[in-house]
């Protein structure tokens, strides 16, 4: 009888502890992964203000990089494209300020340090909504909820197949780059060689005084790697909080004008025979009309 009882007792203890190992452990667990989460988030703030927010936005608005707080650019790239970025940078692409910071390429991250930083990022998507009767700001049901909240400046980056899923449509030139926008963009590029020099290089008479270095707008970098859309963006509406004014206002005197001011712009990394009506565009037709 003894022994049964205390069979039975050692059966209930071991049930006990049984059943909080099933029922309490996996909670304590998941309690203690949160944490660790909820920490490498905070790791990955720290590093961002200090490394990351001068040229990414301090809420990831964006500024000279990628707006990567923008709700429709964290539900388009993944975990491993934004780790990539990080650790890899972009210089593929010459002359980027996207350096690569993995310390596997001699920058100065540790591979946790890019793992904080790619939580703290991921932290700002809005994601798909799991239950009934949820939705903005916490959740998102339709892909288009999320159009309101894309940053203007990644809307020229996205491909059009990507921001018909969003609602949203591409920021594309109505003006074709023609030598006669090319000659207006030219006039109206007067009002800005006090910073960019009359050559477009960054070197105004006032560029010095500016507390950061004017973009030279022949490097490789504006010519091949920024799209028209975004140097429309950018003029119109300017940016590092008005160090690059915004030009916007021009748009009331003529409705071309930013368009003519990016064709100008983007002249100097085309072969000027390449624009149509330019003298030397009708010297190869001429060329091809007197040969036949
Ligand atoms: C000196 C400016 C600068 C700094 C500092 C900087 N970035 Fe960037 N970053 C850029 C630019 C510019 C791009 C866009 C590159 C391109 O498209 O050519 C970019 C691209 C990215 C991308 C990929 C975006 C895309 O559209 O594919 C990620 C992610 C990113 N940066 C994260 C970071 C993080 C995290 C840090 C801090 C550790 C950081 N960046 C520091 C300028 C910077
Ligand atoms: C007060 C000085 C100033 C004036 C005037 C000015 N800019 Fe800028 N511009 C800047 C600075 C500073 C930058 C930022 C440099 C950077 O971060 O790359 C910039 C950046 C730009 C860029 C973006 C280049 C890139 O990195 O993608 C474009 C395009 C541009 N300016 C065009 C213009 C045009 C067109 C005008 C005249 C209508 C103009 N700017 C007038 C100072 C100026």
């Amino acid at each position: 009888m003894k022994v049964l009882l205390a069979g039975a007792l050692l059966t209930v203890v071991f049930l006990a502890v049984l059943s909080y190992e099933f029922y309490v452990e996996p909670r304590r667990m998941e309690l203690a992964e949160a944490q660790v989460k909820a920490n490498s988030i905070e790791f990955g703030a720290e590093i961002y203000q200090t490394g990351c927010a001068q040229c990414h936005g301090p809420q990831g608005q964006g500024g000279i990089g990628t707006a990567v707080g923008d709700p429709v650019w964290l539900a388009l790239y993944d975990d491993d494209y934004i780790r990539r970025a990080i650790a890899g940078g972009r210089g593929q692409w010459q002359g980027s300020p996207m350096v690569a910071w993995g310390e596997e390429l001699g920058g100065s991250l540790r591979r946790d340090e890019v793992e904080d930083l790619v939580h703290f990022i991921r932290n700002w998507q809005i994601p798909p909504c799991t239950s009934p009767g949820a939705g903005l700001p916490d959740c998102y049901s339709t892909p288009e909820d999320l159009a309101p909240y894309v940053v203007a400046r990644n809307l020229p980056r996205y491909s059009d197949e990507q921001l018909a899923r969003f609602g949203l449509q591409p920021l594309k030139s109505p003006v074709p780059r023609t030598w006669d926008s090319v000659l207006r963009g030219q006039a109206l590029f007067q009002s800005c060689t006090s910073c960019h020099g009359p050559q477009g290089l960054g070197d105004g008479p006032a560029a010095a005084a500016l507390p950061i270095r004017v973009a030279n707008l022949r490097s490789e970098y504006v010519q091949q790697r920024v799209p028209d859309g975004e140097i429309y963006y950018l003029i119109k509406n300017g940016f590092w909080h008005g160090i690059m004014p915004a030009w916007g206002f021009l748009e009331s005197q003529s409705p071309t004008a930013i368009w003519d001011l990016t064709n100008y712009i983007k002249s100097w990394g085309i072969p000027e025979d390449q624009i149509p009506g330019s003298p030397a565009a009708q010297a190869l037709l001429g060329q091809a009309a007197g040969g036949s």
